[in-house]
């Protein structure tokens, strides 16, 4: 038996604040309320004038990704183990096949990868080919393991990109699996064409990133796979949103009363595409990820979708290459892996410029960083929330903590952090994973392999009320 007493703090779920002692017994919490005794043997924690929180859900990593000739320097112990540190109690990390590889077969590669994982996971599996036996993987994947969300990558060409039949064939099998179609939104023959057209010009540094996938090429896609599950009445995820084009698009589509959802990453929210013009190439190297930072009227375009409800999650696409990795594209931007850290500081970030600058409410904070993720992904209330028989997957915040990000005091591995230097008030200063004490004041006491393998079901609300207004609108033949 194992438990402990959060005392005096002021509980904030999604719906609500309120003061309240949390007590948790093992793994799960089981009282929350005023002026809670502590069972004799639990531990104390003193949370006066802080706030408890659901901990975080980040719904898009990538740990121990093979990608671009390399793997990445996270694998999922130090990932997790960094979330943990930032308050992140739990992540969706995908499983990506080649083309031509089975489903089951990567989904049971990554299965192993993330044994080691300090924290609770969860899978989203990548659709990049078609045939039948995807189809029947789907499937499986769906009914036995728990996977109710598939990744669609619209760039990267000649490699992980799907094409409209793939996305075709595949989201409309997640409509009959009531699984979520989410894609990665930028057009990947554009990106193909602009990266050779950029070189051309004599412009190989990470400055030809971004001029290479402007945002008129995210909005296209998102516009077309947003068209796509329009035309097969599915709800579709946008992972990454970076620009007010793709942005606006689901803005549009919401309005036309489609279930479409969006995700925006905590570096796409406060950083800005000067960055690929650092003399330094390992400085401007380091912040290659796609889509790519953007100019600063973006930024407020994404908070203000945060705001208004028509943006949903904050992530990271956490995916760290060192300076060595990066260095492959020293001659050749388009060679750069690409990917950036910031599943330690999603977090703290969002929180110093959301709720410290009164963009978003203590709850609405807990909406975007746990709540949110919880529902479309079926984990709710399990996760993503503050009640009894939730999981003790839990956030103590110090509203008043400051600190300041750096890759010399980052758990995460790695020798970049996109956030160096930023100084952020509002931290943690305990996350408890499965009603441990994972991190106490600085003191990380992540543990390799103790992270369970969390099990999605299919079908959420949206899914259920998606197919039933196909139904009820369903086309009629004349009888004649
Ligand atoms: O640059 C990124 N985002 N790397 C990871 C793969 C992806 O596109 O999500
Ligand atoms: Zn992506
Ligand atoms: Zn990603
Ligand atoms: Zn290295």
């Amino acid at each position: 038996m194992s438990s402990i007493l959060i005392r005096g703090g002021t509980v904030v779920n999604a719906d609500q604040a309120f003061k309240a002692d949390v007590l948790t017994q093992d793994g799960r919490i089981v009282a929350v309320g005023p002026d809670l005794q502590a069972p004799a043997g639990a531990q104390v924690v003193d949370a006066g004038g802080q706030y408890v929180m659901p901990g975080g859900i980040d719904p898009h990593t990538h740990m121990q990704l093979p990608f671009m000739g390399t793997t990445t320097m996270d694998d999922f112990f130090t990932g997790t183990a960094a979330g943990l540190a930032g308050g992140t109690t739990s992540i969706i990390d995908f499983v990506i096949p080649n083309p031509q590889q089975s489903l089951m077969e990567a989904y049971q590669t990554w299965r192993g990868w993330a044994e080691k994982s300090a924290s609770d996971y969860g899978f989203h599996v990548a659709v990049t080919w078609w045939d039948e036996s995807v189809k029947r993987d789907m499937g499986t994947l769906v009914q036995q393991e728990g996977v109710n969300s598939f990744k669609h990558f619209m760039a990267y060409k000649n490699a992980i990109m799907c094409d409209d039949e793939t996305l075709v064939n595949s989201f409309s099998r997640a409509l009959e699996l009531g699984a979520m179609p989410t894609v990665h939104a930028e057009n990947g023959e554009l990106v193909f064409l602009l990266q050779q057209q950029v070189l051309d010009r004599g412009i190989t540094g990470p400055e030809g990133h971004p001029l290479s996938r402007p945002p008129v090429v995210e909005g296209e896609a998102a516009n077309r796979a947003i068209a796509i599950a329009e035309v097969l009445n599915v709800p579709i995820y946008i992972v990454h949103v970076s620009c007010i084009e793709s942005a606006e698009a689901i803005a549009r589509a919401r309005a036309r009363g489609q279930r479409v959802y969006g995700e925006v990453l905590a570096g796409h929210l406060t950083i800005d595409d000067s960055v690929y013009r650092h003399p330094d190439f390992a400085t401007a190297a380091a912040h290659v990820m796609s889509p790519p930072f953007r100019p600063k009227a973006h930024q407020e375009a994404l908070w203000r979708g945060l705001q208004s409800g028509n943006l949903h999650t904050t992530a990271t696409d956490h995916c760290t290459f060192c300076a060595s990795q990066k260095g492959a594209g020293q001659d050749n931007f388009a060679k750069i892996p690409n990917g950036c850290g910031g599943v330690e500081e999603r977090m703290a970030v969002v929180w110093d410029e959301g709720v410290n600058t009164g963009r978003l409410t203590p709850s609405e904070f807990v909406a975007v960083t746990s709540a949110n993720a919880a529902k479309l992904f079926n984990l709710y209330p399990q996760k993503g929330s503050v009640s009894v028989g939730a999981d003790a997957d839990l956030v103590v915040w110090d509203p008043t903590g400051s600190k300041t990000l750096s890759a010399k005091t980052q758990f995460s591995k790695g020798d970049f952090n996109v956030f160096e230097g930023r100084t952020v008030t509002g931290i943690p200063s305990h996350t408890l994973s499965q009603g441990k004490l994972v991190f106490v004041q600085g003191d990380l006491r992540a543990q390799r392999g103790v992270g369970r393998y969390v099990k999605r079901p299919a079908f959420n609300a949206n899914f259920t009320a998606s197919k039933l207004r196909a139904d009820v609108t369903a086309q009629t033949a004349v009888k004649r």
